[in-house]
């Protein structure tokens, strides 16, 4: 039966027994739960009006949202397509069987997953089916820019495994080559896992890969972070040289929160038993389908021109800020993101967070290698470009964010003063226009 238009009431001639369905379906969130539909406007408001730069995030097509918030939420599909334990899985086999094919060609894979939820459950899996409890596990330390996952002692990677961590050279704060195969000889650990959250230069995947094959560990590549790079044809694929990569989808790539996997063939069956009945139960299927919108959409040529411009802007970002007399980690970025020393302006980056989230402008305080400070307060601040520049923003637009970033750091606390640099902000944003507000 045919629901009819949308509007807030049901059809004056549904049966009766369909008055509540369509009741149901059919009035808008405003109507049902106002306190949501109120939350939701504001954060769109928020979005829209203010510069975005957290690096690990960005501003994901109204298509992919469409796909999102579908009817396939309603849908319980444990198993893979063809192999489910529910009926009914013929559609959401069909939207699983895209985002596998369009994954694979995106990234040149031979096996791929698309089932984890989140980039923390991908790298669950990946340990589930290639270690055992105590196996060492060689990871970059999340002071130096590594991720919680990769061995950090509150995570269930540091419970779990025995972890000997790698990091940056002091003097260059780029990743130290020579002492991860010194530890790798030393250690002989059981998986070596390269892949950053605050890292901002080209990683050299061939270079750690050898040193995988000549301790006999296999190689993982946790690409989240620069995903989309990779897709776009931006930063060297890690994929020819790992055993195993996984990533979110939801940072550089655009798409929905969640995670991937992809590995070799031989690995296929070890890992999709290890993301289900492993690691999780049903899929969310929703959220798969919206990760083949996702990947149709980096797929397209415009994408790798959006990468290339993300990566401009970094790179301008970070050349405007040191003009402004701030030193950037390592003096640049070659990928999406910097790390910017305020510190060396005489702020932390608890007092840079605050200040410039008061002007309208998002960022994270983020240690900084060998910081002084404890990670609550951090001396320095991690800033991407890659949602700004889905919003259409280009180097001349990075040389007024550094302005606007220097002149709120001048006047951390007057409110005042950054009361005019958000109104600056809004300014810049409305010449940018991103979603429209919800209904
Ligand atoms: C390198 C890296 N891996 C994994 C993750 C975890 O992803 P999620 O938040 O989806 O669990 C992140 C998130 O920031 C990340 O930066």
């Amino acid at each position: 039966m045919a629901l009819g238009p949308i509007t807030t009431a049901p059809a004056p001639d549904f049966p009766a027994m369909y008055q509540q369905l369509a009741s149901l379906l059919l009035r808008s969130l405003a109507d049902v739960d106002p306190d949501i539909a109120k939350a939701i406007a504001d954060e769109t408001a928020r979005q829209n009006l203010g510069l975005e730069l957290i690096a690990s995030e960005n501003f994901a097509s109204q298509a992919v949202l469409r796909a999102a918030g579908s009817v396939m939420t309603n849908k319980y599909a444990e198993g893979y397509p063809g192999k489910r334990y529910y009926g009914g899985c013929e559609f959401v086999d069909v939207a699983e069987t895209l985002a596998i094919s369009r994954a694979k060609a995106l990234f040149g894979a031979e096996h791929v997953n698309v089932q984890p939820h989140s980039g923390a459950q991908a790298n669950m899996s990946v340990f589930l089916s290639c270690l055992k409890p105590g196996d060492t596990i060689l990871g970059m330390n999340l002071a130096h820019g590594g991720h919680l996952t990769h061995g950090h002692p509150l995570n269930f990677s540091g419970k779990f495994y025995t972890v000997v961590p790698y990091g940056v050279r002091q003097d260059d704060e780029r990743l130290d080559y020579g002492a991860i195969e010194q530890l790798a000889h030393q250690h002989k650990p059981a998986l070596i896992i390269v892949g950053a959250s605050a890292y901002s230069r080209i990683i050299d995947f061939e270079r750690i890969a050898a040193v995988a094959a000549a301790v006999g560990a296999p190689m993982m590549t946790d690409m989240a972070h620069i995903a989309g790079l990779v897709a776009g044809g931006v930063h060297p694929s890690p994929v020819p040289h790992s055993e195993y990569v996984t990533t979110t989808t939801h940072k550089t790539l655009r798409g929905p929160r969640g995670g991937l996997i992809l590995t070799r063939a031989a690995n296929a069956r070890a890992i999709d038993r290890a993301v289900f009945p492993g690691v999780q139960g049903g899929p969310l299927m929703h959220i798969i389908a919206a990760k083949a919108v996702c990947f149709l959409e980096a797929l397209a040529p415009a994408f790798r021109a959006y990468q290339a411009q993300v990566a401009a802007n970094a790179r301008r970002l970070a050349q405007s800020l040191h003009t402004e007399g701030f030193r950037i980690v390592s003096g640049g970025t070659d990928n999406h993101l910097m790390l910017v020393d305020v510190f060396s302006k005489g702020i932390t980056g608890q007092q840079a967070e605050a200040a410039l989230g008061q002007a309208g402008i998002t960022v994270n305080k983020n240690a900084i290698p060998f910081d002084q400070h404890p990670p609550m307060v951090a001396s320095g601040i991690r800033i991407g470009t890659p949602a700004v520049t889905t919003r259409g923003m280009t180097e001349a637009e990075m040389d007024t964010i550094a302005e606007l970033i220097a002149a709120a750091l001048r006047t951390p606390e007057d409110s005042a003063a950054l009361g005019r640099v958000r109104a600056e902000v809004e300014e810049l944003c409305r010449t940018f226009p991103l979603y429209p507000s919800p209904a």
